[in-house]
């Protein structure tokens, strides 16, 4: 059967399953139909371009340990915690840096948008540079945590590279995220996005074995523990005065 009639009768079928819902007098179909999406025996297919985004989502935890230390640094730099900070800093390393920019952006998604035209290859290029600068900021956060602690000569200039770092990559994600993965994702079939996140999914096994975005997001959240930045609550805002 071809992709087109395969897709074709899939939207003819999800209409079937929707009038269904619809009418009182066909529950069956309805109810196949829940079972499925219900089914326990298998985990749901994570999409390649949303396997990019929720690991943008470990990538931003992490940029948000980094924003929360900056008022430390500057108030009293003895109480941060430069263990945990150095532990952020090698997650970002082998998760954010030699896996999703190397082995997928670099290696699958910017070779391909730069044969979209002069915007996108403008995109790549920058988005490189950006890797690169944030590869030089990690082993500056390695290097000035090794000591485990940070010596007040290392306060504010680490401060000020955390700030800068958090602004380049809140945009640098946020632009794979609306731009250049729609983008990238437009040059294929649903049957060939299918393989490519099959082909991703080996390269994080290969890297990190079973559950590389499952241990990922166990690692910042023990390190949010660690630095009382769990709660999600404590990040809501008090009400905005009135106007
Ligand atoms: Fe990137
Ligand atoms: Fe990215």
């Amino acid at each position: 059967m071809s992709v087109d009639l395969e897709r074709r009768l899939v939207v003819r079928n999800a209409a079937l399953v929707g009038a269904a819902v619809a009418l009182p007098g066909l529950p069956l179909l309805a109810s196949a139909h829940q079972q499925k999406a219900d089914s326990p025996d298998k985990e749901p297919e994570v999409t390649a371009t949303e396997d990019l985004m929720r690991e943008h989502g470990v990538i931003r935890r992490a940029l948000l340990v980094y924003a929360e230390t900056v008022p430390k640094l500057r108030q009293n730099s003895s109480t941060v915690d430069a263990a945990a900070l150095r532990q952020v800093a090698q997650l970002f390393r082998t998760f954010g840096e030699d896996y999703h920019e190397r082995m997928l952006e670099e290696q699958h998604i910017f070779p391909m948008i730069r044969k979209q035209g002069a915007e996108l290859q403008r995109y790549a290029d920058v988005l490189t540079e950006q890797h690169n600068r944030g590869r030089e900021v990690t082993d500056y956060v390695l290097a000035v945590t090794s000591s485990g602690k940070i010596s007040t000569a290392h306060a504010e200039p680490l401060a000020r590279v955390f700030e800068t770092f958090v602004l380049m990559y809140q945009n640098h994600a946020a632009r794979e995220d609306t731009i250049v993965f729609p983008a990238w994702k437009k040059n294929y079939s649903d049957k060939q996005l299918d393989e490519i996140s099959d082909q991703f999914e080996d390269i994080e096994h290969k890297m990190f074995g079973k559950d590389g975005f499952e241990d990922a997001e166990k690692r910042i959240s023990s390190i949010e523990e660690a630095l009382g930045l769990s709660d999600l609550a404590q990040f809501t805002p008090p009400a905005p005065p009135k106007p």
